[in-house]
């Protein structure tokens, strides 16, 4: 009986995850320029039958880059086959892949930066001709031979565009940059996952926390998710701004939406640096974190809202960045 409950819970815990992802373009809210390209992109492809250019999505993480990936296919009528760069170890592995594809699928590689060479060479001839080399048989009597695979749009995903070689990102037709949100689109976003979940929130309480998402519906549907628990145990499940401002005081979220790490970096280019220019590998050190996770996670975002500057040096901290540390300073 016991894991029937847990089963059923599980499953609709699982729906509603699905739910939470916009399926379709229409439903998709926020970047509107790579909808409207993607729109007409998939249109005029499938009204001349055939599948669409390969796309890179690229930008910091939890912008929606799976999410269009998905959308994409859903909108195409085809299958998506989900992998990352990383996980790609054999050339085989590629193959398995894409042999396994119906004409129009869609596969989508993230992080497709940190695909490694052999397998980047496999995936030329595939993403070009349709089709790929594979060797049989082992040393004298080993040989290529190819092999056709089915016509099939790649969507590629990846925080460090930069360092994709240079043949790889030419053989994408689609390049789009996603941004970080409005607070407006977050509010909808925010208002949207809130009745997925038949949770009430009052006005306030939406803008507090789409002020608080570092424009990233990842965050803001994270964060939503811990200050439903809040509601839930001490508000009659009702999402209040003072129920936000609780939950984010114990979650560590400033009302920038900084939290613990982006702290960390700040004070460490005021106090130990005094104020900057400091190297991104000195900074990493300093505060014991990694400094790609830096990088893609962190800077992206305070350099947006102009807390820290980076100069040819390396980083410094801006008059806002500094008003805000000491703040936080005094405030502790
Ligand atoms: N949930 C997460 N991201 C979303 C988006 N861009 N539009 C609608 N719902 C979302």
């Amino acid at each position: 009986m016991q894991n029937r409950i847990f089963d059923e819970d599980e499953s609709s815990l699982e729906k509603q995850e699905l739910l939470l992802r916009p399926q379709y373009l229409n439903e998709y809210i926020g970047q509107n320029n790579i909808k409207n390209n993607l729109s007409i992109y998939i249109e005029a492809a499938k009204s001349r039958n055939e599948v669409l250019d390969h796309v890179l999505l690229f930008g910091p993480p939890g912008l929606g880059k799976t999410t269009l990936a998905t959308i994409i296919a859903n909108e195409i009528g085809g299958s998506i086959r989900y992998t990352s760069g990383p996980s790609l170890e054999k050339q085989g592995d590629l193959a398995a892949l894409l042999t396994t594809l119906n004409p129009g699928d869609i596969l989508f590689i993230d992080e497709i930066h940190r695909l490694p060479q052999n397998i980047e060479e496999v995936l030329y001839s595939a993403l070009e001709d349709f089709c790929i080399d594979i060797i049989v048989g082992k040393d004298e009597s080993a040989r290529s031979i190819r092999v056709d695979i089915a016509p099939f749009t790649l969507v590629g995903a990846t925080t460090r565009v930069g360092d994709l070689s240079a043949p790889l990102r030419d053989r994408f037709g689609v390049v789009e940059r996603l941004d970080y949100y409005s607070e407006n689109e977050l509010s909808d976003i925010i208002l949207r996952t809130t009745s997925v979940f038949n949770t009430s929130i009052d006005e306030d309480a939406i803008i507090d926390l789409a002020m608080r998402s570092r424009g990233t519906p990842r965050i803001a549907n994270r964060i939503l998710k811990r200050v439903r628990d809040f509601a839930q145990v001490k508000n009659n499940s009702i999402i209040s701004k003072k129920i936000v401002d609780e939950s984010l005081i114990a979650l560590g979220i400033d009302e920038l939406g900084l939290d613990y790490v982006d702290h960390k970096i700040l004070s460490c280019i005021v106090e130990a640096f005094k104020g900057g220019p400091v190297g991104i590998s000195a900074l990493a050190a300093t505060i014991g974190e990694d400094a790609h996770t830096i990088e893609d996670m962190y800077e992206p975002y305070l350099l947006q809202k102009n807390i820290i500057k980076r100069t040819q040096r390396g980083r410094i901290i801006s008059d806002y960045g500094y008003q805000h540390y000491l703040k936080k300073k005094n405030h502790n």
